[in-house]
């Protein structure tokens, strides 16, 4: 946002995408002239270097504005520095406003920033005693339309959606976001050495996919960040979602579980090599909440990290809705 010296707003900017001009191009391409002088408000401090688009920092420096508040200092290695820039510019600059709620709102781009890599959401659908199919390998529908629909909001989010060659040769899924407005469809991915059969969904144009033959997680995330995508949704079942836990490349765990019980068929995770209780990794509760309407099946979303709860944490918070 460009602030005039009484506080009125002269143009906004937001950023859409990867590849597409920053907030600041955007809000400064509005403003023209009028940022001469003017506040510029954002959330992450302005970048230095030239990506795709140009430094943020440079083009502040040259429209004339006097003064940068930003919250978040930019924790990409390649992109931080702008706030030096801007005060050598002689441009005045503050810090650190709502660091944490900046931090919060772009977390999984942060964290992708400082791992590197792209942010890992594991999403799985199962029943109240773990399974993600029945015997026969038939999984649909084991949550509610509800649950359903709330999931592909979550893949709305994503950069990617991935799953292994065993999904998509049983399921044939569409991995589409569908049910919710989405800017964009995230790049569907599939894993595996097998082939899928030209008539597979995913290789409808109903959105990209890009087919990785190689089973190794590294690997795939590696391609993923080349695609600049920073949030991943792991779709897959029990084998590549025990792939990715089993070495630590699970950020998010989100899980819907039904209430119904299978008593047979594949369990949410394959074999992690754990023998014996006390080597169980225990995960932290972020949040717990009912999906769905009274009169209709009812699910529950949960929301997990890894590792134990930490000082600090907030409560779970147990929503009925
Ligand atoms: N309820 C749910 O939320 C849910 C979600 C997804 C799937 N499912 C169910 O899960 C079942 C499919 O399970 P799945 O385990 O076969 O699916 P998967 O994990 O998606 O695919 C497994 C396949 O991916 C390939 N792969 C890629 N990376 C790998 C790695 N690091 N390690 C090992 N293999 C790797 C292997 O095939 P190659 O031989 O081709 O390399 C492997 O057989 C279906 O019944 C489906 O309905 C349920």
């Amino acid at each position: 946002v460009l602030l005039d010296d009484d506080g009125a707003v002269i143009a906004e900017g937001f950023h859409r995408g990867a590849g597409t001009p920053h907030a600041e191009a955007v809000a400064l391409d509005a403003a023209g002239e009028r940022a001469r002088g003017a506040t510029a408000v954002v959330t992450l401090e302005p970048c230095r270097h030239t990506g795709r688009t140009g430094p943020c920092a440079q083009r502040l420096v040259e429209a004339g504005v006097a003064r940068v508040v930003f919250a978040q200092s930019d924790p990409n290695p390649m992109a931080a520095g702008g706030a030096t820039l801007l005060r050598g510019a002689g441009v005045e600059v503050v810090a650190g406003v709502m660091a944490g709620e900046a931090e919060t709102v772009n977390r999984e781009w942060s964290a992708a920033m400082r791992l590197q890599r792209p942010f890992v959401t594991w999403k799985t659908g199962v029943t109240l005693d773990g399974r993600v199919a029945a015997a026969d390998g038939t999984s649909r529908w084991i949550t509610s339309a509800a649950s359903r629909r709330d999931a592909h909001a979550l893949r709305a989010k994503c950069d990617a959606i991935l799953v292994g060659t065993g999904t998509a040769l049983a399921d044939d899924p569409a991995l589409t976001a569908r049910e919710v407005e989405a800017a964009r469809q995230p790049l569907r991915v599939v894993a595996g050495l097998r082939d899928l059969p030209p008539s597979s969904r995913l290789l409808d144009d109903a959105a990209e996919t890009l087919v990785l033959r190689t089973r190794d997680p590294h690997e795939v995330l590696a391609a993923l960040w080349r695609r600049e995508c920073r949030h991943v949704l792991l779709e897959g079942g029990p084998t590549l979602a025990a792939a990715f836990v089993g070495i630590g490349l699970v950020d998010e765990v989100v899980a819907y579980v039904a209430p119904t019980l299978l008593g047979a068929g594949p369990s949410a995770l394959g074999d992690l090599g754990i023998r014996t209780i006390a080597d169980a990794p225990r995960w932290c509760l972020l949040s717990a909440d009912v999906i769905g309407d009274a009169g209709s099946q009812r699910d529950v979303r949960l929301t997990l990290t890894p590792g134990p709860p930490r000082p600090g944490t907030p409560e779970p918070h147990r929503k009925d809705g």
